[in-house]
This record gives structure tokens, sequence and C-alpha cells, in this order.
């Protein structure tokens, strides 16, 4: 993984660091501000609904989230191809993530909600597309061009975007303080660092990795709390590169079923978290032999912070939400490194095309 890798994809996980740091450099000025919200002219709401496709929605749950945690705003995220059945009120934001602006699921669930007026917030990585000529405020989220089929650099940078936008949209309505907004922006300038930090543990680590588990068939990815989407993404990665089955769970839903998939070497990629009963989850998987390959803590197959649970758990954690709630502002978003690095290089050891795997296109412009 570096500037010089054959493959697209190698490039632009590599590039993961530099492009948060462009991103912040140009919005966190106007977080704490609540600037970055008010330049769009978008009108007051009470609910928020994201939009969104494959890896642009697992960034919607995210980013859904984070207006729950922060100004506990009722908030949802929607697959694109079944808004026909979401009922939405006239004063929800809906925000329409999709990397391209291109893909037709996402338009035509434009046409299909019933937003109210001047409501669609487009949040892209491609400002001149069909999806931001339709909204009514477009937000960049400048991860520069990404050709590699499988996203990965525009996933961090629709991540932490709309992450800012939420908390600027906070603090302009005055549900957070501006002190209590830097203190998050602060955190999230570490950001970078822990990216960066990600690619190396992983380039380290991940080889090894894939030569135990170059022969599985099927993978789970579990979480807790914020690692769950990880865990999602992490899996969408895993089977669009190599061709693998894999699935995600919440951790705590082993038990209701799919841990009758785990036999002796099963592949169970774990998202560590502080929540103590992931440990429990754990250990009913290598008690039936599952290969657990964990991701943050001691003791983990990839340390990816500072090599503590408890760091990594706090690795994102900024303030307190509404309510007394700790928040992780972005969730363990360096956990998606080893992860894409996985399931990338498993696809070479597989001799798949990492950039342009089979059945799929960069565009979706088809339902
Ligand atoms: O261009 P979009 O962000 O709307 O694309 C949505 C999905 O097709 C896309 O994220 C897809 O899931 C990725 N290839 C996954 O890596």
């Amino acid at each position: 993984l570096a500037a010089d890798d054959p493959d697209f994809m190698g490039r632009e996980i590599a590039e993961q660091p530099e492009t948060v740091e462009r991103i912040l450099s140009e919005l966190a000025p106007r977080v704490s501000t609540g600037d970055l919200w008010r330049e769009l002219g978008l009108p007051h709401f009470r609910r928020v609904a994201v939009l969104g496709c494959g890896t642009s929605l697992n960034a919607g749950r995210i980013i859904a989230h984070a207006f729950g945690a922060f100004g506990a705003i009722v908030n949802t995220a929607v697959t694109a191809s079944e808004a026909g059945a979401v009922v939405l009120d006239a004063e929800t934001l809906v925000i329409a993530a999709s990397q391209s602006g291109e893909t037709a699921d996402v338009l035509r669930a434009l046409d299909e909600l019933q937003t109210g007026r001047g409501r669609v917030l487009a949040l892209t990585n491609s400002m001149h597309s069909t999806l931001a000529r339709r909204a009514d405020g477009v937000l960049n989220c400048s991860a520069g061009p990404e050709i590699g089929v499988a996203a990965t650099k525009t996933f961090v940078a629709q991540v932490v975007t709309g992450v800012c936008l939420a908390l600027s949209a906070m603090v302009a309505r005055g549900t957070i303080l501006r002190a209590q907004a830097d203190a998050i922006v602060d955190d999230l300038r570490r950001t970078p660092d822990r990216l960066e930090n990600a690619i190396a543990v992983s380039r380290q680590w991940v080889p090894d990795i894939v030569e135990s588990v170059r022969d599985a068939q099927g993978f789970l990815f579990l979480g807790r709390g914020a690692g769950v989407v990880y865990a999602a993404e992490g899996a969408l990665k895993l089977k669009e590169l190599t061709y693998r089955w894999a699935e995600h769970y919440p951790a705590g839903e082993l038990k209701h079923g799919p841990l009758a998939l785990v036999e002796e070497g099963t592949p169970v990629v774990v998202i560590e978290s502080a929540d103590g009963r992931l440990s429990a989850n754990v250990a009913e998987v290598r008690s039936r032999g599952g290969r657990v390959i964990s991701i943050g803590g001691p003791g983990s197959s990839i340390p990816v912070v500072d090599g503590h649970p408890e760091a990594f758990a706090r690795s994102g954690r900024v303030s307190q939400g509404r309510g007394g709630n700790t928040f992780a502002a972005c969730g363990p978003l360096e956990s998606v490194v080893p992860m894409q690095i996985l399931a990338r290089e498993l696809a070479i050891a597989l001799g798949r095309d990492v950039d342009k795997p089979r059945n799929l296109a960069k565009s979706v412009t088809v339902e």
C-alpha cells in the first residue's frame, strides 16, 4: 500500500489520511461557528433522513446517528432502493449521500419520497452530478477522483463531512455549545493520524491474516454500538472484492441465529469496543473454533489504535450528547482501514481484479 501501488484501490486507501486532512482544513473553521450549516441556506428541520446505497448508505447511517447524538434529532437512514415505502413529514431534512451523484436508486428515491419544500441536501463527490443539480443544497465531500469500484476514500470523506455538517447544524440551532463543538473538532483533527496509524499496522499484520483465511468461503463481521456500521462496511468490502460470502451482525445477535454458521476455522472479524458484553460474544465464537480477527485492543490481531481497548473506544469519544450519553463523533472510523486492506489483499491473493470487481460498476445508473 503506497503511492506507487499498481492498483487504484491501494493508492486510494493510502490517500485517506490526506483526504481527511484536506476536508478538515476546509470545513473545521466553519463548524463550531455554525456557518457550514447556515451557508447552505436550508430551512429549519425537526427530523433527518439520510438516503443512500451500499457504502454511501453505511456512511449515511453514521451521519444520521451524529444528528441524534449531537442534538437528539430523530433520525433514520433509508435504503434508497426501498424508499417507496418510507413516510417522511414535511419538516424532515433529507440528505442524499452518493459519491457519484448518479445512482439511479437515489434519484428515484427523491421522486418517490414526499419531501418538504427546499429540504433535500446532496452529499456528493461530484458537484456537477444529476443529484447535485436536483438538490436544494449541495455539500461536496471533496475526496478527489476515486477510480476503484470499491469505495474507500469517499467513504471516510462522506463520514467526516457529514459529521461536520451535523455538528455545525446543531451549533446553529443552539443545541450544542460552541466550546463543546470545538472539543469535538479538535478530536476530529486527530483522524488523519489515526488513519495513518491504522494503515501502518495493517500493512504489518494483514498479510499473515490473509494467508490464514485464504481458503475460507464465508466470513462474519461483528461489532457493538457504533462498530456495527463499520462491520457492515467491512463485510461489504470483502464480498465485493473477494467474491466470498460475508455477513455482518451486531455481536449481540450472534446467539439469535448466526452462531450456527461458526465452525472450526470460520473467520470472524470483530471490531473491539469497551462494551464488556462483546467479550462474551467473542468467547462463544472461540469456543466453537472460530478464527477471531479482532480490530483494536490488546491482543487483537490488528491493534489499530494505541494498543488499548479503552483508548480505542475513547478514540472517537469527545462529548456528552444530550441526555448524558457519551458519543463518538464518527465511531471507530479507523477500523475500516484494516478491513479495506484485508479485502484488497485477500482479493489479490485470490487473483481478483481489485479495481474492477466482476458484475459491478462504479456508477450504478440502473435500478
Ligand atoms: O455513487 P454512490 O455512492 O451512490 O454509489 C453507491 C454504491 O453503489 C457504492 O457505494 C457501492 O456500494 C460501492 N462500490 C461499494 O464499495
